[in-house]
Protein backbone atom coordinates (compact mmCIF):
# COMPACT_ATOMS: atom_id res chain seq x y z
CA UNK A 1 0.00 0.00 0.00
CA UNK A 2 1.25 3.88 -0.71
CA UNK A 3 -1.10 5.11 2.05
CA UNK A 4 -2.81 3.05 4.89
CA UNK A 5 -5.02 5.63 7.43
CA UNK A 6 -5.95 3.72 10.36
CA UNK A 7 -9.14 5.18 12.68
CA UNK A 8 -8.57 8.93 11.74
CA UNK A 9 -10.46 11.80 13.98
CA UNK A 10 -10.09 15.22 14.13
CA UNK A 11 -11.63 16.61 17.26
CA UNK A 12 -12.29 20.54 17.36
CA UNK A 13 -13.86 22.31 20.74
CA UNK A 14 -17.41 24.28 19.39
CA UNK A 15 -17.78 26.33 22.05
CA UNK A 16 -17.40 23.23 24.88
CA UNK A 17 -19.07 21.07 22.77
CA UNK A 18 -16.98 18.47 21.19
CA UNK A 19 -17.32 17.94 16.95
CA UNK A 20 -15.59 15.86 14.73
CA UNK A 21 -14.41 16.97 11.60
CA UNK A 22 -12.95 13.24 10.95
CA UNK A 23 -14.59 10.52 12.52
CA UNK A 24 -12.54 6.76 12.51
CA UNK A 25 -11.69 7.43 9.20
CA UNK A 26 -9.59 4.00 7.58
CA UNK A 27 -8.84 4.18 4.03
CA UNK A 28 -6.03 2.16 2.14
CA UNK A 29 -4.65 3.19 -1.35
CA UNK A 30 -2.11 1.08 -3.11
CA UNK A 31 0.34 1.85 -6.12
CA UNK A 32 -1.65 2.96 -9.25
CA UNK A 33 -4.69 3.28 -7.65
CA UNK A 34 -7.21 6.00 -8.74
CA UNK A 35 -9.57 7.27 -5.50
CA UNK A 36 -11.88 10.01 -5.46
CA UNK A 37 -13.53 11.16 -2.30
CA UNK A 38 -17.17 13.56 -2.71
CA UNK A 39 -18.90 15.17 -0.05
CA UNK A 40 -21.22 17.96 0.91
CA UNK A 41 -19.23 21.72 2.15
CA UNK A 42 -18.17 21.24 5.36
CA UNK A 43 -18.24 17.57 5.43
CA UNK A 44 -14.12 17.28 6.65
CA UNK A 45 -12.82 16.76 3.12
CA UNK A 46 -9.75 19.51 3.16
CA UNK A 47 -9.27 18.27 6.80
CA UNK A 48 -9.16 14.25 6.02
CA UNK A 49 -6.59 15.69 2.94
CA UNK A 50 -4.65 17.58 5.54
CA UNK A 51 -3.90 14.81 7.71
CA UNK A 52 -3.52 12.49 5.17
CA UNK A 53 -0.57 14.78 3.84
CA UNK A 54 0.92 14.98 7.29
CA UNK A 55 0.38 18.47 7.82
CA UNK A 56 -2.43 18.28 10.38
CA UNK A 57 -2.25 16.05 12.79
CA UNK A 58 -5.17 13.94 14.10
CA UNK A 59 -6.52 13.87 17.67
CA UNK A 60 -6.57 9.94 16.79
CA UNK A 61 -5.55 7.47 14.21
CA UNK A 62 -2.47 7.07 12.47
CA UNK A 63 -1.14 7.41 9.07
CA UNK A 64 1.61 5.73 6.76
CA UNK A 65 2.84 6.47 3.80
CA UNK A 66 4.80 3.92 1.81
CA UNK A 67 4.99 2.27 4.83
CA UNK A 68 6.45 5.10 6.97
CA UNK A 69 3.79 6.04 9.83
CA UNK A 70 3.94 9.78 10.25
CA UNK A 71 3.95 8.98 14.21
CA UNK A 72 7.43 7.15 14.13
CA UNK A 73 9.06 10.05 12.07
CA UNK A 74 10.88 13.53 13.51
CA UNK A 75 9.83 16.96 11.88
CA UNK A 76 12.37 16.80 9.52
CA UNK A 77 12.37 13.38 8.69
CA UNK A 78 8.12 14.04 8.11
CA UNK A 79 9.40 17.23 6.39
CA UNK A 80 11.52 15.40 4.18
CA UNK A 81 9.01 12.45 3.63
CA UNK A 82 6.13 14.51 2.48
CA UNK A 83 8.57 16.99 0.47
CA UNK A 84 9.51 13.96 -1.67
CA UNK A 85 7.37 11.57 -2.29
CA UNK A 86 3.58 13.05 -1.83
CA UNK A 87 2.31 16.00 -4.59
CA UNK A 88 -0.33 18.18 -2.79
CA UNK A 89 -2.58 20.27 -4.64
CA UNK A 90 -3.85 22.55 -1.91
CA UNK A 91 -7.78 23.98 -2.21
CA UNK A 92 -6.33 27.45 -1.74
CA UNK A 93 -3.47 28.97 -4.26
CA UNK A 94 -0.01 28.36 -2.58
CA UNK A 95 2.27 29.53 -5.86
CA UNK A 96 5.15 31.61 -4.48
CA UNK A 97 4.61 35.31 -5.87
CA UNK A 98 7.86 36.00 -6.02
CA UNK A 99 9.04 32.97 -8.53
CA UNK A 100 8.25 32.68 -12.11
CA UNK A 101 5.74 30.26 -13.18
CA UNK A 102 8.81 28.01 -14.02
CA UNK A 103 10.71 28.50 -10.95
CA UNK A 104 7.57 27.56 -8.56
CA UNK A 105 7.04 24.35 -10.66
CA UNK A 106 11.33 23.54 -10.25
CA UNK A 107 11.24 24.59 -6.78
CA UNK A 108 10.48 21.11 -4.66
CA UNK A 109 12.99 19.74 -6.86
CA UNK A 110 15.70 22.70 -5.87
CA UNK A 111 14.52 22.26 -2.38
CA UNK A 112 15.14 18.01 -2.45
CA UNK A 113 17.27 17.57 -4.89
CA UNK A 114 16.91 14.64 -6.70
CA UNK A 115 19.92 14.82 -9.46
CA UNK A 116 19.24 15.48 -13.51
CA UNK A 117 17.74 18.95 -14.72
CA UNK A 118 14.61 19.42 -13.44
CA UNK A 119 13.88 21.87 -15.95
CA UNK A 120 12.71 19.73 -18.87
CA UNK A 121 10.35 18.12 -16.39
CA UNK A 122 9.20 20.92 -15.24
CA UNK A 123 8.30 22.26 -19.11
CA UNK A 124 6.93 19.39 -20.44
CA UNK A 125 4.29 19.43 -17.33
CA UNK A 126 3.68 22.45 -18.02
CA UNK A 127 3.16 21.55 -21.76
CA UNK A 128 0.03 18.51 -20.19
CA UNK A 129 -0.97 21.31 -18.22
CA UNK A 130 -1.69 23.86 -21.10
CA UNK A 131 0.38 27.10 -19.39
CA UNK A 132 3.64 26.13 -21.48
CA UNK A 133 3.82 30.11 -22.67
CA UNK A 134 3.26 31.07 -19.09
CA UNK A 135 6.43 29.71 -18.26
CA UNK A 136 8.33 32.80 -17.39
CA UNK A 137 5.40 35.18 -16.08
CA UNK A 138 5.12 36.20 -12.54
CA UNK A 139 1.39 34.51 -10.58
CA UNK A 140 0.10 37.94 -10.49
CA UNK A 141 -0.37 37.72 -13.82
CA UNK A 142 -2.51 34.90 -14.27
CA UNK A 143 -6.02 33.35 -13.88
CA UNK A 144 -6.91 31.62 -11.16
CA UNK A 145 -7.41 28.54 -13.64
CA UNK A 146 -3.88 29.28 -14.37
CA UNK A 147 -2.74 29.23 -11.14
CA UNK A 148 -4.05 26.05 -10.49
CA UNK A 149 -2.34 24.29 -13.21
CA UNK A 150 0.79 25.64 -11.81
CA UNK A 151 0.03 24.05 -8.47
CA UNK A 152 -0.47 20.81 -10.48
CA UNK A 153 2.88 21.28 -12.04
CA UNK A 154 4.87 21.80 -9.01
CA UNK A 155 2.84 18.58 -7.00
CA UNK A 156 3.86 16.33 -10.11
CA UNK A 157 7.61 17.60 -10.15
CA UNK A 158 8.81 14.67 -7.92
CA UNK A 159 6.73 11.61 -9.37
CA UNK A 160 5.61 11.22 -6.06
CA UNK A 161 4.25 8.17 -4.81
CA UNK A 162 1.33 9.74 -3.88
CA UNK A 163 -0.67 12.65 -5.38
CA UNK A 164 -2.90 14.07 -3.13
CA UNK A 165 -5.87 16.86 -4.83
CA UNK A 166 -8.24 19.07 -3.22
CA UNK A 167 -10.85 19.83 -5.85
CA UNK A 168 -8.08 20.76 -8.84
CA UNK A 169 -11.04 21.51 -11.47
CA UNK A 170 -12.76 23.79 -9.30
CA UNK A 171 -11.98 26.64 -11.62
CA UNK A 172 -10.98 25.20 -14.49
CA UNK A 173 -13.58 25.33 -17.71
CA UNK A 174 -14.72 21.83 -19.20
CA UNK A 175 -11.76 21.17 -21.59
CA UNK A 176 -8.95 22.32 -19.31
CA UNK A 177 -10.30 20.06 -16.34
CA UNK A 178 -10.55 17.24 -19.02
CA UNK A 179 -7.02 17.31 -20.02
CA UNK A 180 -6.31 17.40 -16.07
CA UNK A 181 -7.96 14.13 -15.79
CA UNK A 182 -6.43 12.30 -18.69
CA UNK A 183 -3.07 14.08 -16.77
CA UNK A 184 -4.26 12.06 -13.22
CA UNK A 185 -5.01 9.21 -14.95
CA UNK A 186 -1.60 8.92 -17.00
CA UNK A 187 0.23 9.72 -13.84
CA UNK A 188 -2.11 6.58 -12.18
CA UNK A 189 -0.99 4.55 -15.13
CA UNK A 190 2.62 5.33 -14.07
CA UNK A 191 2.27 4.07 -10.78
CA UNK A 192 1.56 7.34 -8.83
CA UNK A 193 -1.56 6.64 -6.41
CA UNK A 194 -3.87 9.76 -6.56
CA UNK A 195 -6.40 11.05 -3.76
CA UNK A 196 -8.95 13.56 -5.04
CA UNK A 197 -11.45 15.43 -3.80
CA UNK A 198 -14.20 17.14 -6.21
CA UNK A 199 -17.80 18.13 -6.87
CA UNK A 200 -17.30 17.84 -10.83
CA UNK A 201 -19.45 14.68 -11.26
CA UNK A 202 -16.82 14.16 -15.07
CA UNK A 203 -13.76 14.48 -12.64
CA UNK A 204 -15.23 11.60 -10.18
CA UNK A 205 -15.95 9.52 -13.31
CA UNK A 206 -12.35 9.23 -14.05
CA UNK A 207 -11.44 7.56 -10.46
CA UNK A 208 -11.46 4.26 -9.90
CA UNK A 209 -12.72 4.17 -6.54
CA UNK A 210 -15.01 6.30 -5.07
CA UNK A 211 -15.86 7.43 -1.26
CA UNK A 212 -18.36 9.68 0.14
CA UNK A 213 -17.72 11.97 3.40
CA UNK A 214 -20.51 12.83 5.59
CA UNK A 215 -20.29 14.99 8.54
CA UNK A 216 -16.75 13.48 9.29
CA UNK A 217 -17.68 9.71 8.50
CA UNK A 218 -15.90 8.19 5.11
CA UNK A 219 -17.85 5.05 3.24
CA UNK A 220 -17.26 3.39 -0.11
N1 LIG B 1 -9.32 24.74 12.79
C1 LIG B 1 -10.63 24.46 12.88
N2 LIG B 1 -11.31 24.69 14.04
C2 LIG B 1 -12.62 24.37 14.16
N3 LIG B 1 -13.37 23.83 13.15
C3 LIG B 1 -12.74 23.60 11.99
C4 LIG B 1 -11.35 23.89 11.78
N4 LIG B 1 -11.01 23.53 10.51
C5 LIG B 1 -12.15 23.05 9.94
N5 LIG B 1 -13.17 23.09 10.83
C6 LIG B 1 -14.55 22.65 10.56
O1 LIG B 1 -14.51 21.30 10.17
C7 LIG B 1 -15.51 21.04 9.17
C8 LIG B 1 -14.87 20.39 7.97
O2 LIG B 1 -14.08 21.36 7.26
P1 LIG B 1 -13.37 21.01 5.89
O3 LIG B 1 -12.59 22.19 5.45
O4 LIG B 1 -12.63 19.74 6.08
O5 LIG B 1 -14.62 20.75 4.95
P2 LIG B 1 -14.69 20.36 3.40
O6 LIG B 1 -15.46 19.08 3.29
O7 LIG B 1 -13.33 20.40 2.81
O8 LIG B 1 -15.59 21.53 2.81
P3 LIG B 1 -15.51 22.28 1.35
O9 LIG B 1 -16.17 21.36 0.35
O10 LIG B 1 -16.32 23.52 1.59
O11 LIG B 1 -14.08 22.58 1.06
C9 LIG B 1 -16.17 22.38 8.87
O12 LIG B 1 -17.39 22.44 9.58
C10 LIG B 1 -15.19 23.40 9.40
O13 LIG B 1 -15.84 24.56 9.84
MG1 LIG C 1 -12.44 21.59 1.39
Amino acid sequence: MILEARGISKEYDRGGVPFFAAEDVSLSIGEGEFACVVGRSGSGKSTLLNILAGLLAPTSGTVSLEGREYDDLSDDELSELRNTRLGYIMQGHSVLPNFTVLQNVILPHVFFKRGGDPADRALSLLERTGIRPLADRYPSSLSGGELRRVSIARALIMSPGLLIADEPTGDLDEETASEIMKLFSAVARKGTAVLMVTHDPDAASCADRLYTMKAGKLSA
